[in-house]
């Protein structure tokens, strides 16, 4: 038997130090090492051996094995050496081939608004404070001093995720959690997301709005009415004018909506005011001594001012985008213009 093993052997030296490719070689290794090899046929045969001849047998079948393994090895370094050399004969690499090109990234122009307005305010003193997209009722609408029967809480206008717990509609809410959390004085903004049931080219169900809250002793309208001012001329240049008109919000009192001179037409009127020279910009007021109760502030000490603006519109002023929709398609077309 072992004279068969010797010729196997021979035979397969010949053929594995013959074999030019990778591919012939892996045809090699499974001619003689694979399942329905010769080699493996002896393995077989093993159990009829007598018992006594057995290890010894075994014992150079595996040495045969494992010189041929060793064979196929070696030769397998060759031919790849042999490759490599031969590739660098031949190929060739061409310097005036352009290189790759690779895309950048840009801001999304809400995020690009969102910084600029945090610049400002940072610039001025105040800090960014953060709160939750997913809040509860209290924070979003019975600590903000609105009632029970206030048609804002309605599910056509708000999305409950649970009974007590909805997406903020507003980022009002971050007034309560500083306030919770903090004594006088206060000077912070807080830029978000919010969402209510609405979809239309001025509305989406989820938009941003940026809020503000300044509470210390002595704080008054006056401030507030200076302190937007000069936001929207740093953000829209010192051309803009901005104007207060009388509100209702339950969290604040006395309440305000604010104006800015059309950014367009600078208060002639035209398509963007809709005639009216004016653009409207978001609510204000000073906080309600209601909502310093509830979150533990003392309103004979102090008093405060708070606002909040839409992030969406002041980005559509900024950029000139007509449709709000744009905003959130997703369109690269769209966005690779900022
Ligand atoms: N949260 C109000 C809204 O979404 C905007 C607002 C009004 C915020 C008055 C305020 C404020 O902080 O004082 O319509």
């Amino acid at each position: 038997m072992e004279s068969d093993l010797i010729k196997i052997y021979d035979a397969a030296i010949k053929q594995i130090e013959a074999s030019n490719s990778l591919n012939d070689l892996n045809q090699l290794k499974s001619k003689y090492l694979g399942k329905k090899s010769a080699v493996m046929a002896f393995m077989k045969k093993l159990g009829q051996l007598p018992q006594e001849e057995r290890p010894a047998f075994g014992q150079k079948l595996n040495e045969y094995k494992n010189k041929i393994y060793q064979l196929i090895a070696d030769r397998e370094i060759k031919l790849k050496e042999l490759d490599y050399k031969k590739s660098l004969e031949t190929d060739t690499i061409d310097l005036t081939m352009p290189g790759r090109t690779f895309q950048r990234g840009s801001l999304h122009p809400i995020s690009r608004t969102m910084r600029e307005i945090e610049d400002i305010f940072i610039s001025m003193g105040f800090d960014v404070a953060e709160g939750p997209d997913v809040e509860d009722e209290f924070h979003n609408f019975d600590a903000l001093n609105t009632p029970q029967d206030h048609p804002a809480r309605d599910l056509s206008d708000t999305f409950y995720v649970d009974k007590d717990v909805l997406l903020r509609t507003q980022t009002s809410t971050v007034q309560i959690r500083v306030m919770e959390n903090h004594q006088p004085p206060i000077r912070i903004i807080s830029p978000g997301s919010c969402y209510r049931n609405e979809n239309d080219a001025s509305h989406s169900p989820m938009f941003h709005q940026v809020e503000a809250l300044v509470i210390d002793e002595g704080v008054t309208f006056v401030d507030l009415r200076d302190m937007l001012n000069v936001f929207v001329k740093r953000m829209f240049g010192e051309r803009i004018e901005s104007r207060f008109r009388p509100h209702f919000f339950p969290f604040t009192e006395p309440s305000a909506e604010m104006d800015i001179i059309c950014v367009k037409c600078y208060g002639k009127g035209c398509n963007l005011c809709k005639g009216s020279g004016w653009l409207e910009m978001g609510g204000a007021g000073m906080v309600d001594p209601n909502v310093f109760k509830i979150a533990g502030i003392d309103s004979e000490k102090y008093t405060g001012y708070a606002f909040g603006l839409g992030i969406d519109r002041i980005a559509m002023l900024k950029y000139k985008i007509p449709d709000m929709r744009l905003l959130f398609e997703n369109d690269l077309r769209f966005l690779k213009q900022f």
